[in-house]
């Protein structure tokens, strides 16, 4: 983990622009925990893009103020650079984000600052210290659940293992007792001549509670895991069966969102448009194009088109987008990001359970207008100080996403 060109101990970081000082830095830190974390580390590890060690170094300045500002533009411009990164990270689309200069030479004297620092042992930039709305919690529980499971795990075979040989040993020294011992009562003439005999020994209550204990933990280390497996799919980009882009037709060409997903603001699920509704604009344009006639294949074989699910919540959590994008007033790009800019949809969002609580630990109830909100807001007043948020509606109980 070289870090080339810079003398060790040297203290003050060669920062980019030159001698950003330390609110500068500071700024940029926060800036980038609070957007990049999920996605970056400023060492070498690629996390879902790749590491940004002395990234200030192999690209300028206004080449990373662009690339942050909206990568998908620098691509498409076919810059040797952007599409080369691009194509290295499997054509995942890194979302853009809409920062001031002073934003992205804040963001880029961190990285800088941050690179000129030796690594310590691969620990995410991120730190400890998690900037509010990062999401990091579950995470943690959640590897904190598998580790203390693993290590169950480990001390019940030590002890299954010391218990089995203190077994063998008392035996061999009871009988060695017998064989000593001149004569012999049939019961121990009996005893020493036994043989081990394993099917007794799984009769014993003892042995198959133990058996039945190691079967259970193993099992609840599997499933955890692979719980755990899909909440991990930020930046998730799979290529889909047609090349449809969000970009050409909720960017360029401003179609809304639900025009095509029309049950978001009505039900717990956005659906995702059938044919059909592609057809109301694509039975007059672009008839010609392959991509386009792939749409009047589906249709003439009578067969859906094989989109790609992209966002994907593990059975036990229960969602519902009605109530967040009608009743709470959340707009979809809080979620799911800027998708107008994107070419290939990603996954914007953790999707962990520690994502969705922080959210209803800091977001306000859209109580405006809604009466059944009335009472509850006064209930409220009365009882506490702090904001009438999620949470103190309940948000945060089990119940409320699982059943
Ligand atoms: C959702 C994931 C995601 C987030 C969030 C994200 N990036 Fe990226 N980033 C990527 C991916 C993936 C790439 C690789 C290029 C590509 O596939 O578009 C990338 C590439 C880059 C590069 C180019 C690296 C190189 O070697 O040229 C820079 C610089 C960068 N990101 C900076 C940032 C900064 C700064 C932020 C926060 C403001 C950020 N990224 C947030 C996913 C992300
Ligand atoms: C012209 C129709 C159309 C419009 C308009 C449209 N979408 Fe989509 N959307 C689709 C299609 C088709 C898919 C499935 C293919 C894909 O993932 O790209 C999709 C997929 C998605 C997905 C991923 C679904 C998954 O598999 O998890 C999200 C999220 C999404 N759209 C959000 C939006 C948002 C937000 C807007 C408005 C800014 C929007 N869409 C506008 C047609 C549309
Ligand atoms: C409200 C109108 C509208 C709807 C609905 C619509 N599109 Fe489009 N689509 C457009 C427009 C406009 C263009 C851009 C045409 C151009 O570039 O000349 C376009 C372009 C495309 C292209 C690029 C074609 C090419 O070769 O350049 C694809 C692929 C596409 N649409 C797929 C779809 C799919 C799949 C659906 C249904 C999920 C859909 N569109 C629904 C209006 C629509
Ligand atoms: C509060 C966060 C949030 C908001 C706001 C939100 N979504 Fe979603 N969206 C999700 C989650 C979580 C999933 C995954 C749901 C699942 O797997 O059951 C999802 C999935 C989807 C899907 C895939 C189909 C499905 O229902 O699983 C589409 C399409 C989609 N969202 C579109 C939209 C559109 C369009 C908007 C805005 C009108 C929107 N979303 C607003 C969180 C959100
Ligand atoms: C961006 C913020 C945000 C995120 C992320 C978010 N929620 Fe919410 N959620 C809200 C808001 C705001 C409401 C309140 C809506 C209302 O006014 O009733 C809400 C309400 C709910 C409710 C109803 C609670 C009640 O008291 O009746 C459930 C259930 C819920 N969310 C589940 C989820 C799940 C599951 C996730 C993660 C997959 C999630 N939310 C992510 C903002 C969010
Ligand atoms: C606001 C919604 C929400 C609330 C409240 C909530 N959960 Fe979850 N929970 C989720 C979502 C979403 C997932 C799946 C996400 C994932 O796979 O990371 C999940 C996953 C889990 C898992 C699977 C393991 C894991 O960490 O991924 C367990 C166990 C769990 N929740 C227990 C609980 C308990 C216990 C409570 C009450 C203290 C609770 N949840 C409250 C949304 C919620």
């Amino acid at each position: 983990m070289g870090t080339a060109g810079v003398t060790p101990g040297s203290a003050a970081p060669a920062a980019a622009g030159g001698g950003a000082d330390a609110g500068v830095i500071d700024a940029g830190s926060t800036l980038f925990k609070n957007n990049c974390v999920q996605c970056h580390s400023v060492g070498t590890d690629v996390v879902v893009g790749p590491g940004l060690q002395d990234v200030h170094k192999r690209r300028s300045e206004a080449w990373l103020m662009k690339w942050i500002k909206n990568s998908s533009a620098l691509i498409q411009s076919g810059d040797k650079d952007a599409v080369a990164v691009f194509n290295e990270y499997s054509k995942q689309q890194m979302p853009s984000f809409a920062f001031s200069d002073d934003e992205l030479k804040a963001l880029i004297a961190y990285m800088a600052s941050e690179s000129a620092k030796p690594q310590t042992a691969a620990a995410p930039s991120g730190g400890p210290d998690t900037a509010p709305g990062q999401n990091v919690g579950t995470d943690a529980i959640g590897a904190g659940i598998g580790n203390t499971i693993d290590l169950l795990l480990v001390v019940l075979v030590v002890v299954l293992l010391v218990l089995v040989i203190t077994l063998i040993i008392i035996a061999s020294v009871l009988k060695n007792y017998l064989k000593g011992k001149g004569d012999l009562t049939g019961a121990e003439q009996e005893l020493l001549e036994r043989r081990t005999n394993f099917a007794n020994i799984y009769k014993s209550k003892a042995v198959r509670i133990i058996v039945g204990l190691i079967f259970v933990v193993v099992l609840v280390d599997i499933s955890i895991d692979k719980v755990m497996g899909i909440g991990i799919q930020q930046g998730y980009a799979p290529r889909q069966p047609i090349a449809f882009s969000h970009k050409l037709h909720a960017g360029d060409h401003q179609i809304n969102c639900n025009y095509c997903h029309t049950s978001v603001y009505k039900s717990a699920s956005a659906n995702i448009p059938s044919a059909n509704i592609c057809m109301n604009c694509h039975s007059q344009i672009k008839k010609e194009s392959p991509e386009i006639q792939k749409i009047y294949r589906a249709i003439e074989n009578n067969k859906p088109i094989e989109w790609v699910r992209v966002h994907n919540l593990p059975d036990l959590a229960y969602f519902n987008h009605s109530q967040h994008t009608k009743v709470g007033g959340v707009e979809c790009q809080t979620c799911h990001g800027p998708i107008e800019t994107m070419e290939v949809v990603a996954q914007y969002s953790p999707l962990t359970m520690g994502w969705c609580i922080d959210c209803h630990r800091n977001t306000p109830l859209n109580t405006e207008g809604n009466a059944y909100y009335d009472n509850l807001v006064k209930l409220h007043e009365k009882q506490s100080k702090g904001a009438f948020i999620v949470a103190s509606n309940g948000g945060t109980e089990c119940s409320k996403c699982h059943y």
